[in-house]
């Protein structure tokens, strides 16, 4: 299929290399990246492609009014800020960078798991105050301790590759991925009930899809080990997070290292300022390098897609 790309939106912050690639292949292109809900519906018509990160929201009300719109390309990985069933609906292609930010996102996962071993930043934020706080942070090495990896897809896997490197025993869960495929990268694959009391620590890598959604609660921290510590860098609500405050109150987790949440940004800012909580907003993919890949990554894809070339993507 060749699809006849006149005009492409941009409408979040999207690396420069974006444009460069379009642009060097005849493709007009705009970006605008302050257009409210009801400027974007009322803009939409006059373009064929729209191009976006995170913070536009492509809702069916945007995709109804986009009555040029041929194809929209998500730069990044998960496709939940755009309603892909419209889409579908209106025969618009939805495509996404799957592949481009992982090693970025796997070593923010890394960095929260070490800085949870250690209390990092508690310990930096108390020297800020003026403090020489020794006794108050005793870590625990990360050296034989057990990592649980829900989600061995592409970040998984890595994530599993870097912290086998600090002597961390990889055990994981995946409903798609055998457990010959897990052992091929040292993860022992087992079922969730077995996964639970071994881990101390626990990192999730799935979608946010109704299997997935707080598939860590209280039921699961209930049958952890005391102190166990969690990460989550996929999406937010794949962690029950009312049930991981009642956890972190009682001591039953022992530590989080959050850089999702369920409403992004927080209100209710609760569980970021507990004292056990690392949090960050969304950083897992802001690299330089990952920024660069995915928008170069979905420009060449708009590009194949105007060159007839098959196509990939959500
Ligand atoms: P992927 O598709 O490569 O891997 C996801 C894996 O989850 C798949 O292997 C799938 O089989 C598995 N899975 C699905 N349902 C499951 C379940 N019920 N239990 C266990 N595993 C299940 O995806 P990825 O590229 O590794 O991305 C993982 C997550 O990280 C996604 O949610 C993605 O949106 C998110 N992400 C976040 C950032 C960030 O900035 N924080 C950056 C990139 C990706
Ligand atoms: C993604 O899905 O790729 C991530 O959430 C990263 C992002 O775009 O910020």
């Amino acid at each position: 299929m060749v699809l006849t790309l006149r005009k492409v939106l941009i409408s979040d912050e999207v690396d420069a290399k974006c444009i460069e690639v379009l642009k060097s292949n005849g493709i007009d292109v705009e970006k605008n990246t302050k257009l409210t809900k009801e400027q974007l519906v009322a803009e939409i018509p006059k373009y064929d492609g729209l191009i976006v990160r995170s913070a536009t929201k492509v809702t069916a009300d945007v995709i109804n009014a986009a009555s040029n719109l041929r194809i929209i390309g998500r730069a990044g990985t998960g496709v939940d800020n755009i309603d892909c069933e419209a889409a579908t609906k209106k025969g618009i292609i939805v495509m996404n960078t799957p592949g481009g930010n992982t090693l970025s996102a796997a070593e923010h996962t890394c960095a929260m798991v070490v800085s949870l071993s250690r209390e990092v930043p508690l310990a930096c934020q108390s020297m800020k105050e003026g403090r020489w706080d020794r006794k108050k942070f005793m870590g625990s090495e990360l050296n034989g301790k057990t990592l649980g990896i829900i989600g061995l897809g592409r970040i998984g896997k890595e994530v599993a590759l870097r912290m086998q490197s600090f002597g961390m025993k990889t055990i994981g869960f995946d409903p798609i991925i055998p457990a010959e495929v897990a052992a091929e990268f040292n993860v022992e694959w087992m079922p969730l009930e077995k996964l639970w009391p071994q881990i101390d620590y626990v990192t999730v890598h799935t979608p946010l899809i109704p299997q997935t959604t707080n598939l860590i609660n209280d039921k699961v921290f209930g049958v952890c080990k005391k102190g166990v510590k969690i990460i989550n860098c996929a999406r937010g609500g794949i962690v029950d997070e009312a049930a991981l405050l009642r956890a972190l109150e009682s001591g039953q987790c022992g530590g989080a290292g959050f850089d999702v949440f369920v409403q992004e940004p927080p209100t209710d800012l609760t569980l970021v300022k507990h004292p056990k909580m690392i949090a960050t907003p969304h950083l897992g993919a802001n690299t330089s390098e990952a920024q660069k890949r995915v928008a170069v990554e979905i420009a060449e894809q708009f590009v194949d897609a105007v060159n007839g070339k098959s196509l990939f993507g959500a």
